[in-house]
Protein backbone atom coordinates (compact mmCIF):
# COMPACT_ATOMS: atom_id res chain seq x y z
CA UNK A 1 0.00 0.00 0.00
CA UNK A 2 1.92 3.12 -1.24
CA UNK A 3 -1.55 5.65 -0.45
CA UNK A 4 -4.69 5.10 1.58
CA UNK A 5 -7.78 6.17 0.49
CA UNK A 6 -11.04 6.74 3.06
CA UNK A 7 -13.30 8.43 0.99
CA UNK A 8 -15.50 8.95 3.92
CA UNK A 9 -13.10 10.34 6.61
CA UNK A 10 -11.16 13.69 6.62
CA UNK A 11 -7.41 13.12 5.60
CA UNK A 12 -5.80 15.13 7.88
CA UNK A 13 -2.37 14.95 5.68
CA UNK A 14 0.16 12.56 4.75
CA UNK A 15 3.63 12.57 6.06
CA UNK A 16 6.18 10.32 4.87
CA UNK A 17 4.94 6.91 6.08
CA UNK A 18 1.61 7.51 7.65
CA UNK A 19 -1.50 9.23 6.45
CA UNK A 20 -3.43 10.87 9.28
CA UNK A 21 -7.44 11.15 9.20
CA UNK A 22 -9.18 13.60 11.36
CA UNK A 23 -11.86 11.91 13.87
CA UNK A 24 -12.33 14.52 16.07
CA UNK A 25 -11.04 14.48 19.13
CA UNK A 26 -8.93 11.29 18.17
CA UNK A 27 -6.97 10.29 14.85
CA UNK A 28 -6.29 7.56 12.72
CA UNK A 29 -3.05 6.38 11.56
CA UNK A 30 -2.00 4.43 8.75
CA UNK A 31 1.04 2.95 8.52
CA UNK A 32 1.51 2.87 4.56
CA UNK A 33 4.47 1.03 3.12
CA UNK A 34 6.35 3.82 1.80
CA UNK A 35 9.87 4.08 2.57
CA UNK A 36 11.73 7.49 2.41
CA UNK A 37 15.46 7.92 2.21
CA UNK A 38 17.28 10.66 2.58
CA UNK A 39 14.28 12.39 2.91
CA UNK A 40 12.78 11.70 -0.15
CA UNK A 41 9.54 9.43 -0.45
CA UNK A 42 10.82 6.60 -3.16
CA UNK A 43 8.28 5.37 -5.56
CA UNK A 44 8.30 1.60 -4.32
CA UNK A 45 6.48 0.44 -1.75
CA UNK A 46 8.24 -1.77 0.41
CA UNK A 47 5.62 -5.08 0.74
CA UNK A 48 4.22 -5.45 4.65
CA UNK A 49 6.36 -2.47 5.97
CA UNK A 50 3.29 -0.83 7.28
CA UNK A 51 1.97 -3.79 9.13
CA UNK A 52 5.52 -4.55 10.55
CA UNK A 53 5.84 -0.59 11.44
CA UNK A 54 2.17 -0.84 13.34
CA UNK A 55 3.06 -4.23 15.13
CA UNK A 56 6.21 -3.43 16.49
CA UNK A 57 5.14 0.00 17.55
CA UNK A 58 2.28 -1.07 19.58
CA UNK A 59 4.40 -3.81 20.95
CA UNK A 60 6.51 -1.34 22.45
CA UNK A 61 3.51 1.09 23.43
CA UNK A 62 1.94 -2.00 25.34
CA UNK A 63 6.06 -2.48 27.12
CA UNK A 64 6.95 1.23 28.23
CA UNK A 65 3.28 2.50 29.80
CA UNK A 66 5.12 2.38 33.23
CA UNK A 67 7.56 4.65 31.86
CA UNK A 68 4.96 7.59 30.11
CA UNK A 69 1.72 7.01 28.72
CA UNK A 70 1.05 6.67 24.38
CA UNK A 71 -1.57 7.90 22.26
CA UNK A 72 -2.50 4.65 21.54
CA UNK A 73 -6.75 4.02 22.28
CA UNK A 74 -7.34 0.92 19.60
CA UNK A 75 -4.69 -1.44 17.74
CA UNK A 76 -8.34 -2.88 15.08
CA UNK A 77 -10.14 0.31 14.17
CA UNK A 78 -12.01 -2.15 11.81
CA UNK A 79 -13.50 -4.14 14.30
CA UNK A 80 -15.22 -1.14 15.52
CA UNK A 81 -16.52 -0.20 12.47
CA UNK A 82 -15.54 -2.52 8.99
CA UNK A 83 -17.59 -0.29 7.10
CA UNK A 84 -15.49 2.77 7.44
CA UNK A 85 -11.91 1.23 7.89
CA UNK A 86 -12.33 -1.81 6.08
CA UNK A 87 -8.76 -2.98 4.35
CA UNK A 88 -6.80 -1.28 6.87
CA UNK A 89 -6.44 -4.47 9.40
CA UNK A 90 -3.12 -4.37 11.13
CA UNK A 91 -1.81 -0.65 9.97
CA UNK A 92 -4.39 1.40 11.57
CA UNK A 93 -4.27 2.43 15.24
CA UNK A 94 -6.92 4.99 16.64
CA UNK A 95 -5.10 7.57 19.03
CA UNK A 96 -5.85 10.54 20.96
CA UNK A 97 -5.15 13.76 18.74
CA UNK A 98 -2.53 15.62 21.09
CA UNK A 99 -0.21 18.69 20.12
CA UNK A 100 2.89 17.48 18.92
CA UNK A 101 6.04 18.96 20.80
CA UNK A 102 8.41 20.55 18.28
CA UNK A 103 11.43 18.18 18.74
CA UNK A 104 12.82 14.94 17.77
CA UNK A 105 13.99 13.44 20.57
CA UNK A 106 16.69 11.15 19.56
CA UNK A 107 18.48 9.26 22.33
CA UNK A 108 21.91 8.02 21.31
CA UNK A 109 23.33 4.69 23.35
CA UNK A 110 26.02 4.31 21.16
CA UNK A 111 28.00 6.26 18.08
CA UNK A 112 26.94 6.78 14.75
CA UNK A 113 25.79 8.38 11.69
CA UNK A 114 25.17 12.13 12.63
CA UNK A 115 26.25 12.16 16.35
CA UNK A 116 29.71 10.36 15.03
CA UNK A 117 30.42 12.96 12.65
CA UNK A 118 29.93 15.95 14.79
CA UNK A 119 32.13 14.45 17.68
CA UNK A 120 35.11 14.31 15.31
CA UNK A 121 34.53 17.59 14.96
CA UNK A 122 34.09 18.67 18.33
CA UNK A 123 34.56 15.77 20.40
CA UNK A 124 30.78 16.10 21.72
CA UNK A 125 27.45 15.61 20.41
CA UNK A 126 24.80 18.47 20.66
CA UNK A 127 26.38 19.79 22.95
CA UNK A 128 27.33 16.77 25.43
CA UNK A 129 31.00 16.42 25.91
CA UNK A 130 32.11 13.03 25.37
CA UNK A 131 35.38 10.98 26.11
CA UNK A 132 38.53 10.53 24.13
CA UNK A 133 39.13 7.68 21.94
CA UNK A 134 35.12 7.04 20.67
CA UNK A 135 35.11 5.23 17.36
CA UNK A 136 32.00 4.09 14.94
CA UNK A 137 29.73 2.07 16.83
CA UNK A 138 31.09 3.18 20.30
CA UNK A 139 29.03 2.22 22.81
CA UNK A 140 28.79 5.65 25.10
CA UNK A 141 29.02 5.88 28.68
CA UNK A 142 25.28 6.82 29.47
CA UNK A 143 22.75 7.18 26.75
CA UNK A 144 22.44 11.23 25.71
CA UNK A 145 19.73 12.91 24.69
CA UNK A 146 20.61 14.92 21.53
CA UNK A 147 17.55 16.57 20.17
CA UNK A 148 16.80 18.26 16.37
CA UNK A 149 14.84 20.85 15.21
CA UNK A 150 11.45 18.96 13.47
CA UNK A 151 12.11 20.46 10.08
CA UNK A 152 9.49 21.38 7.31
CA UNK A 153 8.58 18.45 4.49
CA UNK A 154 11.48 18.00 2.34
CA UNK A 155 13.86 20.05 4.54
CA UNK A 156 16.51 18.14 6.90
CA UNK A 157 16.32 17.96 10.98
CA UNK A 158 19.06 19.81 12.56
CA UNK A 159 20.69 18.65 15.72
CA UNK A 160 20.39 21.48 18.38
CA UNK A 161 21.81 21.21 22.31
CA UNK A 162 19.60 21.03 25.37
CA UNK A 163 19.64 25.23 25.66
CA UNK A 164 18.86 25.61 21.57
CA UNK A 165 15.73 22.72 22.55
CA UNK A 166 14.40 24.59 26.02
CA UNK A 167 14.25 27.87 23.46
CA UNK A 168 12.20 25.78 21.23
CA UNK A 169 9.75 24.51 23.65
CA UNK A 170 10.85 25.97 26.97
CA UNK A 171 12.81 24.73 29.45
CA UNK A 172 10.38 22.87 31.00
CA UNK A 173 8.38 20.92 28.85
CA UNK A 174 12.33 20.34 27.05
CA UNK A 175 13.37 18.70 30.70
CA UNK A 176 10.44 16.53 30.70
CA UNK A 177 10.89 15.21 27.09
CA UNK A 178 14.56 14.42 27.75
CA UNK A 179 13.85 12.61 30.62
CA UNK A 180 11.22 10.78 29.41
CA UNK A 181 13.38 10.15 26.36
CA UNK A 182 15.73 8.49 28.09
CA UNK A 183 13.85 6.39 29.97
CA UNK A 184 12.22 4.56 27.32
CA UNK A 185 15.48 4.39 25.78
CA UNK A 186 16.74 2.88 28.75
CA UNK A 187 13.80 0.24 29.21
CA UNK A 188 13.60 -0.69 25.50
CA UNK A 189 17.74 -1.37 24.82
CA UNK A 190 17.59 -3.34 28.13
CA UNK A 191 14.68 -5.65 26.56
CA UNK A 192 15.98 -5.93 23.33
CA UNK A 193 19.65 -6.54 24.24
CA UNK A 194 18.06 -9.74 25.72
CA UNK A 195 16.93 -10.37 22.17
CA UNK A 196 19.85 -10.02 20.32
CA UNK A 197 19.43 -6.56 19.49
CA UNK A 198 21.37 -3.18 20.07
CA UNK A 199 19.36 -0.11 19.77
CA UNK A 200 22.18 2.27 18.82
CA UNK A 201 19.59 5.02 19.09
CA UNK A 202 16.53 6.24 18.32
CA UNK A 203 13.84 9.01 17.85
CA UNK A 204 10.70 9.81 19.80
CA UNK A 205 7.98 11.82 19.00
CA UNK A 206 5.96 13.60 21.86
CA UNK A 207 2.69 15.15 22.28
CA UNK A 208 0.62 17.20 24.90
CA UNK A 209 -2.67 16.73 25.61
CA UNK A 210 -4.04 19.05 28.48
CA UNK A 211 -0.23 19.85 29.10
CA UNK A 212 0.48 16.49 29.74
CA UNK A 213 3.18 14.66 28.15
CA UNK A 214 2.52 11.68 26.23
CA UNK A 215 4.14 9.17 23.13
CA UNK A 216 2.98 9.97 20.23
CA UNK A 217 3.79 8.85 16.67
CA UNK A 218 5.65 5.41 16.49
CA UNK A 219 8.00 3.90 18.56
CA UNK A 220 11.25 1.86 18.84
CA UNK A 221 11.12 0.76 14.65
CA UNK A 222 13.60 0.09 12.23
CA UNK A 223 12.28 4.01 10.25
CA UNK A 224 12.89 5.51 13.86
CA UNK A 225 15.45 3.69 15.10
CA UNK A 226 19.11 2.12 14.36
CA UNK A 227 18.92 -1.78 15.56
CA UNK A 228 22.18 -3.70 15.26
CA UNK A 229 22.88 -7.76 15.76
CA UNK A 230 24.41 -8.08 19.15
CA UNK A 231 26.23 -11.39 17.98
CA UNK A 232 29.01 -9.62 15.49
CA UNK A 233 28.68 -6.37 17.32
CA UNK A 234 32.02 -4.63 17.22
CA UNK A 235 33.08 -0.92 17.22
CA UNK A 236 35.52 0.28 14.60
CA UNK A 237 33.43 -0.47 11.67
CA UNK A 238 30.24 -0.01 10.45
CA UNK A 239 27.51 -2.52 11.99
CA UNK A 240 24.72 -4.46 9.44
CA UNK A 241 21.42 -3.30 10.88
CA UNK A 242 17.72 -3.93 10.31
CA UNK A 243 16.65 -1.13 8.44
CA UNK A 244 16.65 0.48 4.92
CA UNK A 245 20.08 1.39 5.38
CA UNK A 246 20.23 -1.93 2.50
CA UNK A 247 18.43 0.68 0.32
CA UNK A 248 20.81 4.02 1.61
CA UNK A 249 23.58 2.31 0.37
CA UNK A 250 22.10 0.93 -3.02
CA UNK A 251 21.29 4.52 -3.81
CA UNK A 252 24.54 5.88 -2.63
CA UNK A 253 26.27 3.39 -4.95
CA UNK A 254 24.28 4.42 -7.84
CA UNK A 255 25.37 7.96 -7.39
CA UNK A 256 21.24 9.31 -6.86
CA UNK A 257 22.03 13.02 -6.26
CA UNK A 258 18.98 12.98 -3.61
CA UNK A 259 16.70 15.30 -4.84
CA UNK A 260 13.39 14.05 -5.75
CA UNK A 261 12.53 12.22 -8.16
CA UNK A 262 13.83 9.30 -6.50
CA UNK A 263 14.58 6.34 -8.56
CA UNK A 264 12.90 2.66 -8.91
CA UNK A 265 14.32 -0.11 -7.15
CA UNK A 266 15.54 -3.16 -7.94
CA UNK A 267 13.36 -5.83 -7.15
CA UNK A 268 15.75 -7.80 -5.09
CA UNK A 269 16.46 -4.71 -2.64
CA UNK A 270 12.48 -4.49 -2.11
CA UNK A 271 12.62 -7.70 -0.85
CA UNK A 272 15.49 -8.03 0.95
CA UNK A 273 14.69 -4.85 2.58
CA UNK A 274 11.02 -6.41 3.32
CA UNK A 275 12.76 -9.03 5.02
CA UNK A 276 15.04 -6.33 6.96
CA UNK A 277 11.87 -5.40 8.49
CA UNK A 278 9.96 -8.21 9.54
CA UNK A 279 13.57 -9.84 11.09
CA UNK A 280 13.20 -6.79 13.33
CA UNK A 281 9.65 -8.33 14.59
CA UNK A 282 10.58 -11.82 14.57
CA UNK A 283 13.81 -10.91 17.29
CA UNK A 284 12.09 -8.67 19.21
CA UNK A 285 8.41 -9.80 19.38
CA UNK A 286 8.44 -13.49 17.16
CA UNK A 287 4.75 -14.66 18.61
CA UNK A 288 3.32 -11.14 17.44
CA UNK A 289 0.39 -12.24 15.23
CA UNK A 290 1.28 -10.15 12.29
CA UNK A 291 3.54 -12.56 11.56
CA UNK A 292 1.38 -15.09 10.22
CA UNK A 293 -0.55 -12.06 8.24
CA UNK A 294 2.92 -10.72 6.25
N1 LIG B 1 -1.22 11.30 18.64
C1 LIG B 1 -0.88 12.21 17.72
N2 LIG B 1 -1.40 13.45 17.75
C2 LIG B 1 -1.07 14.38 16.82
N3 LIG B 1 -0.22 14.17 15.80
C3 LIG B 1 0.35 12.94 15.70
C4 LIG B 1 0.05 11.90 16.65
N4 LIG B 1 0.76 10.82 16.31
C5 LIG B 1 1.47 11.14 15.22
N5 LIG B 1 1.23 12.41 14.84
C6 LIG B 1 1.81 13.12 13.68
O1 LIG B 1 1.45 12.38 12.52
C7 LIG B 1 2.47 12.40 11.56
C8 LIG B 1 2.85 10.97 11.24
O2 LIG B 1 3.32 10.88 9.97
P1 LIG B 1 4.75 10.25 9.65
O3 LIG B 1 5.19 9.33 10.73
O4 LIG B 1 4.66 9.73 8.26
O5 LIG B 1 5.59 11.59 9.76
P2 LIG B 1 6.93 11.87 9.02
O6 LIG B 1 6.68 12.63 7.79
O7 LIG B 1 7.66 10.58 8.96
O8 LIG B 1 7.65 12.81 10.01
P3 LIG B 1 8.73 12.30 10.99
O9 LIG B 1 9.89 11.86 10.15
O10 LIG B 1 9.01 13.51 11.79
O11 LIG B 1 8.11 11.18 11.78
C9 LIG B 1 3.63 13.18 12.17
O12 LIG B 1 3.57 14.50 11.72
C10 LIG B 1 3.32 13.12 13.66
O13 LIG B 1 3.84 14.23 14.35
MG1 LIG C 1 6.92 9.77 11.98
Amino acid sequence: MLESSLPRETLLGRGKVRDLYDLGDRLLLVATDRLSAFDVILPDPIPGKGTILTALSNFWFGRTRGVIANHLLDERPWVTDPARFGSLAGRAVIVRKARPVLLEAVVRGYLTGSGLLEYRKSGSVCGIALPAGLTEASKLPEPIFTPSTKAPKGQHDENVDFAGACSIVGTDLATRVRDAAIALYREAAAFAVGRGIIIADTKFEFGTIDGNLILIDEALTPDSSRFWPLDGWEPGKSQPSFDKQFVRDWLLSIKWDKKPPAPNLPPDIIARTAAKYRDALVRLNPENPALNEI
